[in-house]
């Protein structure tokens, strides 16, 4: 039989709470509620828990691995090169006379404006290469099919807008290699059939490359195809929460259990 432990000395008991009185709040408590009722207000009002809950919590198949992840590193790399871009734009010029110096200067005087520029340019080679690797993906598990088509086509979209980035975006330093690469560019467009020399025109902003040019791209590069863009992730990420993702196709579907019917 063992001993019970010896009584603890008065120290050391919790003293019986007095009526109504209640325990002390402590402040990390209290952020905690503050944060709660702030949620809770903002629910009240707008019922997005619901909607988290339909976006966070859904069922994922059997078999899903880490080639599923290229979707949204590429929307990683999107949104990096959002913000990167934001800030490039608070030194950038698009001028003819300004660009250059101005890109210029962002690498060499702006603090940390090299990181940014280079975060820039490198993350959008990164984005081309994850898209590509996200279109693989869901191109060899047969993701396109029945009833994704739809975005399969939204996905088609995007990797043609993600191009239009690329090249809008390769004039704006404004140097050598940028402009004459982007000649060459808008020259290629005009080559295409019926509509190409339209585009090549619609792209210099008439006959000749110039100012035009250069504005044109910088209003195209960053705002009407990132908010295309943005628009069309958000269409496409819909459909993936309500259509959920495919099964690796080396996954049988499990038959018989328990809906179908014996066949005798
Ligand atoms: C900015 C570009 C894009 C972003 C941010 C994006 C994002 C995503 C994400 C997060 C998913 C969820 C599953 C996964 O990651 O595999 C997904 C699924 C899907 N994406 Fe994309 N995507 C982009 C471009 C594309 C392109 C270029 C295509 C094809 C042409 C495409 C076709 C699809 C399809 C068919 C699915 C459904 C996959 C399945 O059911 O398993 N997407 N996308």
């Amino acid at each position: 039989m063992k001993l019970p432990l010896p009584p603890l000395p008065p120290a050391l008991l919790p003293r019986p709470k007095r009526p109504g009185e209640a325990e002390p709040v402590k402040p990390l408590d209290q952020v905690k509620e503050a944060g709660i009722a702030t949620a809770d207000w903002v629910d009240e009002r707008t019922s997005l828990s619901g909607f988290a809950r339909w976006v966070m919590f859904r069922k994922v198949p059997k078999g899903t691995n880490w080639f599923y992840t290229f979707g949204s590193a590429t929307l990683f790399a999107f949104l990096s090169q959002a913000v990167t871009g934001v800030f490039l734009a608070m030194y950038y010029d698009p001028s003819i006379t300004h660009a250059y110096e101005s890109a210029r200067h962002i690498t060499n005087e702006v603090f940390l404006g090299e990181f940014v520029r280079g975060m820039h340019k490198w993350g959008s080679s990164v984005m081309v290469i994850l898209i590509f690797l996200h279109m693989a993906r869901t191109f060899l598990f047969g993701a396109y099919k029945y009833p994704r088509e739809l975005n399969w086509l939204i996905g088609v979209v995007l990797l043609i807008l993600t191009f239009v980035m690329s090249l809008t975006g390769y004039l704006l330093p404004f140097d050598q290699r940028s402009y004459w690469a982007t000649v060459v560019a808008a020259n290629i467009n005009g080559t295409g059939p019926l509509v190409g020399p339209f585009l090549a025109d619609f792209l210099r902003g008439g006959s000749e490359f110039g100012a035009t040019t250069l504005s044109r791209f910088y209003a195209i590069h960053m705002l009407l195809v990132p908010g295309a863009i943005a628009a069309l992730i958000g269409a496409h990420l819909y459909l993936v929460t309500k259509l959920g993702t495919t099964a690796p196709p080396w996954l049988k579907a499990e038959s018989g259990n328990g809906i179908r019917e014996e066949r005798t």
